[in-house]
Parts: C-alpha cells; sequence; structure tokens
C-alpha cells in the first residue's frame, strides 16, 4: 500500500533502530537520561529559547503550553482549520479552562489584519484574550507556512496587547525547508513551541515543548500531572536525534513530490486543487463528480491510502517512505479513476 494518509504512519528505519538501541538512558523522572537531556538541550538551543521538555505527543506539547500561558476564563485566538481547535479533544477546555476563538485565514494562516479587531477588552463581563495560537505548517489549511514578516508583525502585536503567543509547529521543519527561515527566529516569535519528531521527520514518538526556564520547569510538573512523565525516554530521544539528523535534508523531496502531484490533479477533470496551498508536503483537492469516500474506495482497490477532509475534500501527505515510483504510480492511479468518472 502506499500509504499517502499522513507523514505520522512512517516506520522506524534500521539506522534509527540501531541509534536507539545504542542510546545510553537514565530514569528521566529523576532527570538522569543522558540521551534526553542532550536532546532537550539541543533542541531549546536550535531554537534559541532557555530549555525544552520531551513530551509523547505533539497534542501534549500544544496543550502544556497553552496551560501554561493561560488562566481560566481565557481566550486563545486561533485559526477556525487549527489543530488545537479540531483535533484535541476539545483539551483547551477541559485542562485549561479556556475557550478557543477561531478565526478564518486564508489556508490557515493568521495575520495581525485578523487578529486585532478579535482582541477583546478587559470588561469583567469578556473573556480576556490571553494568547494568540499559530500553526506552522497549517494541516488542514494544507501545509502552507508563514512569512517570517508576518510572524514578526504578530509578535509585535501580541506585545503591544500583552498577550502571549503559542506556535504549534508539529511541521515547523516543513516550514523552514520551505521559507528558509531558521530555527532561531521563531524562538523570538514565541512563548511556546511544540516541535514534532513524528510528523515528516519519521520518528515514532516524540514532540518537545520550548519555552524559558521557569515555564518549563512548569510545564515538566504538569506533565507528571497528566501522566506523561516517562523512565527510559532516552530511546525515542534517540530515534528523534537521528530522525533530525538523517531526515531534515530529505523533507525538500516530499515539498517536490507534493508539487508534482497537484500540478497532475489540477489537469484531471475530476478533481479540482488550489495551487497556491500545497507549499510543503500536504495535499488537499477536491472531487467534483463524486463523494471522497468513493474515490478513496476506488485508490485503496488500486494500493494507495489518503484520507477524506470533507465530503468532497481528500488529504495526501508526503513522508520520507514514499518514493518517486509510488508518486508516479499514484498520479496513474488517479488519472485512471478521473478519466472513467
Ligand atoms: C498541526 C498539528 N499539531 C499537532 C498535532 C498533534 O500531534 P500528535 O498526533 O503527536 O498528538 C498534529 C498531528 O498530526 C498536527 O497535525
Amino acid at each position: 500500500m502506499i500509504d499517502l494518509r499522513s507523514d505520522t504512519v512512517t516506520r522506524p528505519t534500521p539506522g534509527m533502530l540501531k541509534a536507539m538501541t545504542e542510546a545510553p538512558l537514565g530514569d528521566d523522572v529523576f532527570g538522569e537520561d543522558p540521551t534526553l537531556n542532550a536532546f532537550e538541550e539541543r533542541v531549546a538551543t536550535m531554537f534559541g529559547k532557555q530549555a525544552g521538555l520531551f513530551v509523547p505527543s505533539g497534542t501534549m506539547g500544544n496543550q502544556l503550553g497553552l496551560f501554561m500561558l493561560t488562566q481560566p476564563c481565557d481566550e486563545i485566538i486561533t485559526d477556525e482549520s487549527a489543530h488545537i481547535f479540531n483535533y484535541e479533544a476539545g483539551g483547551c477546555a477541559f485542562l485549561s479552562g479556556v475557550q478557543l476563538r477561531p478565526l478564518q485565514g486564508p489556508n490557515g494562516i493568521l495575520t495581525p489584519e485578523l487578529i486585532e479587531p478579535a482582541i477583546r477588552t478587559r470588561n469583567d463581563w469578556d473573556p480576556h484574550t490571553r494568547v494568540i495560537g499559530l500553526e506552522n505548517t497549517t494541516n488542514r489549511g494544507g501545509g502552507a507556512c508563514y512569512t517570517a514578516e508576518n510572524l514578526t508583525a504578530i509578535r509585535d502585536l501580541a506585545l503591544r496587547h500583552s498577550l502571549g503567543v503559542h506556535l504549534d509547529g508539529a511541521r515547523i521543519w516543513n516550514a523552514m525547508v520551505a521559507t528558509g527561515i531558521k530555527a532561531g527566529f521563531f524562538g523570538g516569535i514565541a512563548d511556546t513551541i511544540s516541535v514534532c519528531f513524528s510528523k515528516g521527520l519519521g520518528a515514532p514518538v516524540g514532540s518537545v515543548l520550548l519555552g524559558d526556564k521557569d515555564l518549563i520547569r512548569r510545564a515538566r510538573r504538569m506533565r507528571k500531572v497528566l501522566g506523561g512523565g516517562m523512565r527510559q525516554a532516552g530511546l525515542l530521544a534517540a530515534a528523534a536525534g537521528y530522525a533530525l539528523d538523517h531526515h531534515y535534508a530529505g523533507l525538500e523531496h516530499d515539498h517536490r513530490r507534493a508539487q508534482t502531484l497537484a500540478r497532475e490533479i489540477a489537469g484531471m477533470a475530476a478533481f479540482d486543487i488550489r495551487l497556491d496551498s500545497v507549499q510543503t508536503n500536504i495535499v488537499i483537492f477536491d472531487t467534483i463528480y463524486e463523494d471522497a469516500s468513493a474515490v478513496l474506495e476506488k485508490l485503496k482497490g488500486a494500493g494507495v491510502a489518503m484520507v477524506p477532509f470533507g465530503p468532497r475534500c481528500i488529504r495526501a501527505v508526503f513522508h520520507h517512505q514514499i518514493t518517486d515510483e509510488d508518486l508516479e504510480k499514484t498520479v496513474e492511479v488517479l488519472g485512471m479513476i478521473s478519466n472513467k468518472t
């Protein structure tokens, strides 16, 4: 099966498994795992942040970051397509006691012009706007990236209104490759950043929450509350470190393949696609004549897996275990489906 459902479906490679078995380990709840400690420091330094905290998932990274930046009855401004709004099980309401204010940015990208009118006054009866929650790249937004200028302007707006900024960087690596923006720049934009190693980079598990020392110290305790204190987690950090060392450079090939697929789809009568949204490894397209479920069934029958993103919308995601041959076959199968409808 050519598995384009997500970039989370990758399997550890032999090199990654070797790195895991060779990693020196200790008990991280005691703060004694050398591989994990070195990895947290490495990622924090990359992003120009004081400290990092290894967490089992991007969801926990986001939820912990937002918990640290808010008080109950606060409001977080985000995009309506954001992962924290759609796919984290309402966790912000439950864990932080806050509500989300979803805006509509093109391809999930917010701007100061969109955000500023949504910032509330400080009356007793208003939820207090506390945080701007950004996602880079945007998942439901089709893998679109923020520009450095836009991020700087959003950071300035946040400073003017004393708001925190949280960055969901589940695919920040793809954004870095696509835009050329360096990791350290993001550290100057956001108070908290959650970066994932289990998406396009291909580690089996793991994200790191970044912030200043005091925030991360408090987040570490909250991670324990949530049951996320892991023991010999250096095993996982070794996989994540290997992914960073060996898979980062390959992301540009995922982007090239996504562009090729998008251009091919644009030429097929049965599908519709907005080419401007395809900036990284995600391709989202619409089905014109039949429901997405019918097209997905036909794809599956021909050995290609994608996921529905709406009744007439499909998402395909490239990752390092998809080859040029897989791409060719996917184009061929979609072309056949298009010609027969
Ligand atoms: C943009 C974004 N943020 C956060 C997450 C959550 O990551 P996890 O599945 O590791 O909880 C995902 C998952 O795909 C995502 O796409």
